[in-house]
């Protein structure tokens, strides 16, 4: 039986992993440890709650007793970190929640492993989920592989930077196992309408303007987030101690034009005429220090692992398009923020 810790599991990415681990792996004890903020929501997780193999427990990654505590408690094998504060918007309003939770709360989840494994790292493993907006910014050309030297951008970025250094430094240091994937922008069901394509899907159902950063020719490099989660189980059971793996989507696409492919989508689906979502499009104020363009050389865990997205953009969006629609109670309860009554409903007896 092993042990495994999931942080960030409420949250978007962290769903659909610990949805695919409960489903895959019924000898593991699946532990999802979460500090329900804005971000996480446990309806995103009402069809696996009850079964045998998943605990959820609520706490934050910050508090460095209750972390040590847990994994003295628990004896984890593995850890999957993804709990992080993610949206680049707010960490330029309040830096400093993205240093508390995306530096400080690695470094306790590291502190914890490493004294829980000093006498056998054997078959341990910390797995750290990170982000390509560690890179920085790509001109027209060229991709960014393993090798790219950092260069982050924003506060959000400079966090995910600061902890994959500390995770790299662990490794180096005191021996930790470790493995670090950078991922590009995931989109699919389950996340949050803050980011550009959930955001952009529910303003075009409630007929809101869709506000364009800037002239809108940002490019960004989609994946489908069950893409992510396959690769995610691989890296966690066959990648290499100590080695960094690159995930993307090898789909670039221009903000602008993705939101006209998402506004002939669902104008398509909601029966509207041709180009009357588009009518929403509204050029705002650029992001401050906005990175121009992100794109993913996966090469090497397509080399190495063998992984390569399983869908087409086209295939994910309609699946993503269609969760939303299908799913107006979720969109309605996280607008409205009533999912947070879900988990003293479900949790606190
Ligand atoms: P998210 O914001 O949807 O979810 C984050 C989760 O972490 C939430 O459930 C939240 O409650 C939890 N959390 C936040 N602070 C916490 C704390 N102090 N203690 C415990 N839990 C806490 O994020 P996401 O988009 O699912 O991203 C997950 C991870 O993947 C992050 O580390 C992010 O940097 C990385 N990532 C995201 C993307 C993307 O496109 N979304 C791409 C690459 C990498
Ligand atoms: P986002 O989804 O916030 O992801 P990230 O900034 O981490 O890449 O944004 C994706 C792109 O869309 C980015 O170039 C910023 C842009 N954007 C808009 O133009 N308008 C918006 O309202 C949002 C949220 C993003």
């Amino acid at each position: 039986m092993k042990k495994i810790l999931i942080t960030g599991g409420a949250g978007f990415i962290g769903s659909h992993v610990v949805r695919l681990f409960v489903a895959k792996y019924s000898e593991y004890q699946i532990y999802n440890l979460d500090a329900l903020t804005y971000a996480g929501n446990l309806e995103n997780l009402a069809d696996i709650e009850k079964a045998a193999n998943y605990t959820f427990i609520k706490g934050d990654i910050t508090d460095e007793s209750f972390i040590t505590n847990l994994f003295e408690k628990h004896q984890f094998d593995g850890v999957i970190h993804l709990a992080a504060e993610s949206h680049v918007d707010r960490s330029i309003e309040d830096p400093m929640a993205f240093v508390k939770t995306n530096v400080i709360g690695t470094v306790n989840l590291l502190n914890a492993a490493r004294k829980l494994w000093a006498k056998n790292p054997e078959g341990k493993r910390f797995y750290h989920i990170s982000t390509d907006e560690v890179y920085g910014s790509l001109g027209a050309e060229g991709l960014f592989t393993e090798t790219t030297p950092y260069d982050p951008n924003s506060p959000y970025s400079a966090s995910k930077a600061s902890s994959d250094h500390f995770v790299r430094a662990y490794g180096e240091t005191y021996d930790l196992p470790y493995v670090l994937t950078n991922c590009s922008n995931n989109y699919g069901p389950n996340h949050f309408p803050e980011k550009l394509i959930p955001l952009f899907i529910n303003n075009i159902i409630t007929n809101k303007p869709l506000p364009v950063y800037g002239d809108g020719n940002y490019t960004r490099d989609w994946l489908f987030v069950v893409d992510h989660a396959i690769a995610i189980d691989l890296v966690f059971h066959e990648g290499i101690n100590h080695e960094t793996y690159n995930i993307g989507g090898f789909n670039e696409w221009k903000n602008i034009d993705l939101v006209q492919l998402l506004c002939s989508i669902m104008d398509n689906k909601l029966g509207r005429v041709a180009g009357k979502s588009a009518e929403l499009i509204t050029y705002v104020k650029d992001r401050p220090g906005h990175d121009l363009r992100y794109a993913i050389d996966a090469n090497k865990i397509n080399a190495e692992l063998g992984w390569k997205p399983s869908v087409t953009f086209e295939q994910g969006l309609e699946i993503t398009v269609n969760w939303y629609l299908n799913n107006p109670d979720w969109l309605h309860n996280v607008t409205s923020g009533e999912y947070a009554d879900y988990y003293k409903k479900q949790y606190v007896k």
